[in-house]
């Protein structure tokens, strides 16, 4: 297969990260006969730096034509003045919104080597195998937006239709594993979460009678996911929700730098591959971020994007080899035992490729 590739490093540790899983792509397309391009553009601090613009023109071109985005991460503290003009993150989010990536696939399950780097006991980690599927282009990330010196506002707005796509994109995904849904919501206080409760009901009933559905609301939610996190399949919610407890969830993978993610939108093609976390500015350039959550995310774009099962598995089960040889960074590493560099991270899954 011939694939291009569009890879935005980003900013921080974005540059570092999206090396390693670009090297890991071209491993897995060698062994597999399948010819991957890539093709670099600037998002974020660095595209701001360099055209005054988060998402230039040419970024998003690049990433029209491409038939996956991978994508480090963006921003810093050089670009958060409260009173900037332009800020990294409103790059990613056109970018999200351009390309109409209305579902965040964000898998959650917790490697049993590294179980005793989550501050949670192992004994509640164990079979854990979530499934976050956050609403991406819609809510209070993209309502208007208001500030004075003293008073603010941001508005948040759902449409029924808006819920119904990545509500039926979710029961998809249920479906396909253990036929459970869990729509977090904050129905008791919000509208936008009554009609989203309501649309899931008509949804789920009319559509998806084989798959189970509940309702939760957020704070029991935030609760319940470290109480008894083997409970939850698969998990549907609104766009900020979703962003705040896949950081949460993340401890039950032991660290932010292993959980991978996925934008779809309707179509597979031109999907947007993305580590949940950060641009971690504190150890950018210093070779020790972690990339298997970038290089997971490698393994998706083959998925979904690409259609290639098989070649998103041996990734997979390449990471999962490298971990369990004990190759660790940081953020993994038991207290006391060496940590491995970025690099040597990547080179562990090549070893296992
Ligand atoms: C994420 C990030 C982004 C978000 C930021 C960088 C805008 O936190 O992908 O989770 O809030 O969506
Ligand atoms: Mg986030």
């Amino acid at each position: 297969m011939h694939a291009l590739i569009a890879v935005l490093a980003g900013d921080g540790i974005g540059a570092e990260v999206t090396a390693e899983a670009v090297r890991a792509l071209g491993a897995v397309g060698k062994r597999f006969g399948h010819d991957f391009r890539f093709e670099s553009a600037l998002l974020g601090g660095a595209a701001i730096d360099a055209t005054g613009e988060a998402l230039p023109q040419a970024t998003l071109a690049l990433c029209r034509r491409a038939d996956a985005v991978l994508m480090g991460a963006v921003g810093g503290p050089k670009w958060s003045d409260p009173n900037a003009e332009v800020r990294p993150e409103q790059g990613l989010l056109q970018l999200r919104k351009a390309l109409g990536l209305f579902a965040n696939l964000r898998p959650v399950a917790p490697h049993p080597a590294v179980l005793g780097a989550s501050p949670i006991k192992a004994e509640l980690l164990r079979g854990v195998d979530i499934m976050v599927v956050r609403e991406l282009t819609g809510g209070i990330y993209f309502g208007a937006k208001h500030r004075t010196a003293t008073e603010a506002s941001d508005l948040c707005s759902y449409t029924a239709a808006e819920i119904e796509r990545v509500v039926r994109l979710a029961a998809r995904l249920a479906r396909g594993r253990r036929k459970k849904l869990t729509s977090i919501d904050k129905a008791n206080v919000m509208e936008t979460s009554r009609l989203w409760r309501l649309v899931v009901e008509r949804v789920m009933s009319a559509e998806y009678p084989d798959v189970s559905y509940e309702h939760m609301l957020v704070d029991a939610a935030a609760m319940h996911l470290i109480r008894k996190p083997r409970d939850f399949d698969v998990i549907v919610t609104e766009n900020m929700f979703g962003d705040i407890l896949t950081d949460e969830a993340s401890m039950l993978a032991g660290s932010l730098g292993m959980l991978p993610s996925a934008s779809l939108g309707e179509s597979a093609r031109g999907g947007l591959y993305e580590p949940i976390h950060g641009s971690a500015p504190d150890i950018a350039g210093r070779g020790i971020a972690n990339p298997y959550a970038t290089i997971l995310s490698a393994a998706l774009l083959l998925r979904h994007s690409l259609s290639l099962e098989a070649e998103a598995r041996a990734v997979e089960t390449a990471v999962s080899k490298a971990v369990d040889c004990g190759a660790l960074p940081a953020d993994i590493a038991a207290a006391g035992s060496a940590a491995i560099s970025t690099r040597a991270a990547g080179d562990a899954v090549l070893a296992a490729l």
